[in-house]
């Protein structure tokens, strides 16, 4: 019979058990009873209660005695017939001093002074061990001694006390002797045949404590990320908040120079919010600089010439470039009463409703640089980004002449990968164009240098993945996320 169900049976007789009484009773360790009493309890078919009580057990000293006999009677064995001197018998005993005293006192040995030397010598010819058969009853659990005997054995470190946590049972809710097999999950063949109805499934335990992890670990991504937050930071750059996934158009697209028709807008590119749809707060004097920037130019720009509509700038959408957050942030520097020089930066996720392939995803983290300051142009766009990917490990870059509706010149940046030996696309940049910068308020001779990388390519060469979803979603090695070592890009 189970464990489980002999103990339903017993209750089921006596009302009321302890758990340590079952333990002697069905001689089993008393943690499996009390394991057992758990998942009864937890089927609410008994109630326990946990008690203290005090228990007697042997000490080292003790467990000796239970073995090997008393001290005294030890002793008293060792004497033989024609007497021993006291100093010759103290010194083949263990424990003589005890056994001796103990041995006088309860008058089975005396000492002859009548020869020479005197000598110890039997008294009595049949004594019994009365203190090993009280602790071998210990030993086996039974204890009837009086409070003297066994005080006087506490004293003699024979016995210690030991307080010992058990439970009381009792009849529960749910009694009875026989346990019926519960369901622990839900199939879907239940579902499909209707069985869920009239099975009984295991409640949930949330108690229980479920397995402690050794230790934390980053992601990949975080590693990476952690080590171009350090080169940003080394380099005096300040991190820009990128706490809103969700932009509006105009942020996102319309303050970037963006035309309202451009295919990048597209619902194929871009997820736009059902609810909320639209954004109905902006700054209005700079929204009415944008508009007119569209659709009749200015600033030396002849615009894009066509009509300009709050509509689609109001659609919300996930924002599908981090530029967004740094349009918001140049327009806040464009208020500041006097131009100071800045860097910014930052690494949050994008989202962009793309093909999903072995190197694209939905959604995806971008790492942007800003630099704003009197004067800049091309060539300290190109010094920023040597230094910059300098510090990733590259030494020599390649540009390529690029468009973006935001910045001209624009430049793919190309990286020389010694450890695969070939060019590889990196990223993008460009100077951001009057259009963008002279409708937020920014002086006229304030240029602004930017550039936007993924965080996911340079993980996947710096990991050697060449599928993403071995670093992203639910297909994702948690050995390979443990193991890798933190990021040092430039090793
Ligand atoms: N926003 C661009 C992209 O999404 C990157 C970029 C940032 C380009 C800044 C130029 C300047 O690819």
């Amino acid at each position: 019979m189970e464990l489980n169900e002999k103990i339903l049976r017993y209750i089921e007789n006596c009302d009321k058990v302890d758990t340590l009484k079952l333990s002697s009773e069905f001689n089993e360790d008393h943690q499996k009873i009390v394991g057992a009493v758990k998942s009864l309890e937890a089927l609410e078919m008994v109630i326990s209660e946990p008690v203290k009580s005090i228990k007697w057990e042997l000490t080292g000293e003790g467990q000796l005695v239970a073995d090997k006999g008393s001290h005294e009677v030890v002793l008293y064995n060792n004497v033989p017939a024609e007497g021993i001197a006291q100093a010759e018998i103290m010194k083949i005993v263990p424990n003589a001093k005890v056994g001796f005293s103990k041995a006088m006192s309860a008058g089975w040995i005396y000492i002859d002074k009548s020869g020479g030397t005197p000598l110890v010598k039997k008294k009595v010819n049949m004594i019994s061990d009365t203190v090993q058969e009280h602790l071998i009853e210990i030993t086996k659990g039974i204890d009837n001694l009086a409070d003297n005997v066994r005080n006087d054995y506490k004293k003699r470190k024979l016995l210690q006390e030991v307080t010992v946590k058990s439970f009381v049972l009792t009849k529960g809710p749910q009694f009875a002797t026989t346990i019926k097999k519960l369901e622990t999950d839900l199939t879907s063949e239940m579902l499909l045949s209707g069985a869920w109805k009239s099975l009984q499934f295991k409640p949930y335990n949330f108690d229980a404590l479920g397995q402690p992890p050794d230790c934390g670990h980053l992601h990949p991504l975080l590693k990476v990320r952690s080590e171009f937050r350090e080169i940003f930071l080394e380099l005096g750059f300040m991190e820009m908040p990128t706490n809103m996934y969700v932009e509006s158009s105009f942020w996102n697209f319309d303050a970037l120079f963006q035309p309202q028709q451009h295919p990048a807008r597209d619902a194929h590119d871009t997820f736009f919010i059902s609810s909320p749809a639209t954004t109905e707060q902006f700054p209005m004097d700079y929204l009415e600089r944008v508009k007119k920037v569209h659709s009749e130019g200015g600033y030396g720009s002849q615009g894009y010439r066509y009509d300009w509509k709050i509509e689609e700038a109001q659609k919300n959408l996930l924002r599908t470039h981090t530029t967004a957050v740094s349009a918001r942030m140049l327009y806040k520097l464009a208020q500041q009463k006097e131009f100071t020089p800045q860097k910014y930066f930052s690494i949050d996720k994008v989202f962009r409703n793309e093909t999903l392939d072995a190197t694209h995803l939905a959604e995806f983290h971008q790492v942007e640089g800003v630099v704003a300051d009197r004067g800049l142009g091309l060539a300290d766009l190109i010094s920023v980004l040597d230094a910059f990917f300098k510090r990733l490990g590259f030494d020599k870059l390649q540009f390529k002449p690029a468009y973006n509706p935001y910045t001209e010149p624009s430049m793919e940046i190309f990286a020389y990968h010694t450890g695969l030996g070939k060019w590889i696309e990196i990223g993008n940049s460009g100077v951001f164009r009057p259009e963008m910068l002279l409708p937020m308020g920014l002086p006229e001779d304030v240029n602004i240098i930017a550039w936007g990388l993924s965080l996911e390519r340079p993980t996947m060469i710096k990991y050697g993945l060449n599928n993403i979803r071995d670093l992203v979603g639910p297909k994702v090695d948690l050995n390979m996320v443990e193991n890798n070592p933190i990021c040092r890009l430039d090793k």
